[in-house]
């Protein structure tokens, strides 16, 4: 695979400058030494220049010819996942490595696409599964590669919460209708929206493809898809995983909590993270370890390694097209497979 032999930091453009490249990949460039932000693209002028502002990049778009000639080295996909493909497929003419937001496609067969599309031009795709990139989820592939709790046999990755409320407050404090939930509810729902991060941990952990599968829905609202999912999973190795998500848990509740759980069951123990009560700990015979607690995103980690991979053209383990489309076609199939039973 291509690499940069930029000597200085690689200039990024960043397209799509909504609330992940706010919160998540705008703070992790600023931190990552071997990348600058270099230029924002937006529909939306203002949203370019307020990210621009904010982190100090010396350009805005709302042009996507004079984002793409403006001197960019790599790019970063943060755009609303029905534009990812067309991004991706611009940036592979063009010759772009790409660290493109999940879920990666909107269909297997615009996922195969865009990676046939970039393999051909040679350039890395990566997919923005940054939970692989924080300490606890390393810790529990360390765990797990060296057998600290025997064989895995059976994980429980939860999450339910409220997707930020169905109603936002307003500058007067009146409750105002939220539309980001209504769009990742078209978008496919929690499991595909969420539960690819968990998909691709199961794979990721225990390096073992899921075989078989079977999945069950709930409807709290009338959205087409589910808004609370749980999936079966079977690997080939014989473990079981089982991912449930929510996006209504507590969604009208004035003080909404939510549920963030890791539970790998292996045959001499268990390992167990609470994002929620702050616990990460592996219980044995021998007695409880206490581990050091981080939180299950890790942005600034993915920089690190994206920053090596575009430098080196190795993947390592950043997290490949392959692997995005894997955790996508599973997540939408036990969609649809909930919706067809419902
Ligand atoms: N990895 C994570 O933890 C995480 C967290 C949140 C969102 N996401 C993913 O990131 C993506 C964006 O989510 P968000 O919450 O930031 O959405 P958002 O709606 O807040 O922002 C999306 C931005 O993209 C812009 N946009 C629309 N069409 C575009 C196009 N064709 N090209 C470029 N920009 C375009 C919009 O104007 C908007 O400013 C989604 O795929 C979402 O699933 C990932």
């Amino acid at each position: 695979m291509k690499s940069l032999q930029t000597e200085g930091p690689i200039k990024i453009g960043l397209m799509g400058a909504g609330s992940v490249a706010d919160f998540g990949h705008g703070p992790a460039i600023a931190s990552e030494p071997g990348v600058t932000l270099h230029a924002v693209f937006d529909p939306v002028f203002e949203r370019a220049v307020a990210l621009q502002k904010k982190f100090d990049a010396p350009h805005a778009f709302h042009d996507r010819e004079l984002f793409f000639s403006s001197g960019i080295e790599a790019v970063t996909i943060c755009s609303p996942a029905p534009t990812h493909k067309d991004n991706v497929l611009e940036c592979a003419k063009r010759g772009f490595p790409v660290l493109c937001e999940k879920p990666l496609a909107m269909t297997d067969a615009d996922g195969e696409e865009m990676i046939d599309a970039m393999s051909q031009a040679n350039l890395p795709l990566a997919v923005g599964f940054c939970y692989r990139f924080s300490p606890v989820a390393k810790e529990i592939k360390r765990l797990i590669d060296e057998k600290v709790v025997g064989e895995v046999r059976s994980m429980r990755l939860i999450y339910i919460w409220n997707l930020h409320g169905i109603y936002e407050t307003d500058s007067n404090g009146a409750k105002i209708y939220s539309p980001q939930r209504t769009e990742r509810m078209l978008e496919g729902g929690p499991m595909v929206d969420c539960g690819v991060h968990q998909i691709d941990l199961a794979h990721w952990w225990l390096q073992s493809e899921c075989e078989k599968w079977s999945s069950t829905g709930a409807w709290v609202e009338n959205f087409e898809a589910p808004d609370h999912v749980y999936l079966h999973m079977r690997h080939q190795n014989g473990a079981l995983t089982t991912v449930e998500m929510s996006f209504t848990y507590c969604h009208t509740a004035r003080d909404p909590i939510s549920h963030f759980t890791y539970q790998i069951i292996g045959t001499e123990g268990i390992i167990r993270y609470d994002r929620d009560s702050g616990v990460f700990e592996v219980r044995k015979t021998n007695g409880t370890d206490y581990l050091p607690w981080s939180h299950e995103k890790n942005f600034e980690g993915m920089y690190e390694e994206w920053n090596r991979v575009m430098r080196t053209g190795e993947m390592g383990h950043m997290p490949t097209g392959v692997d995005g489309v894997k955790a996508v076609a599973i997540s939408r199939a036990a969609t649809e497979a909930a919706i067809a039973n419902r």
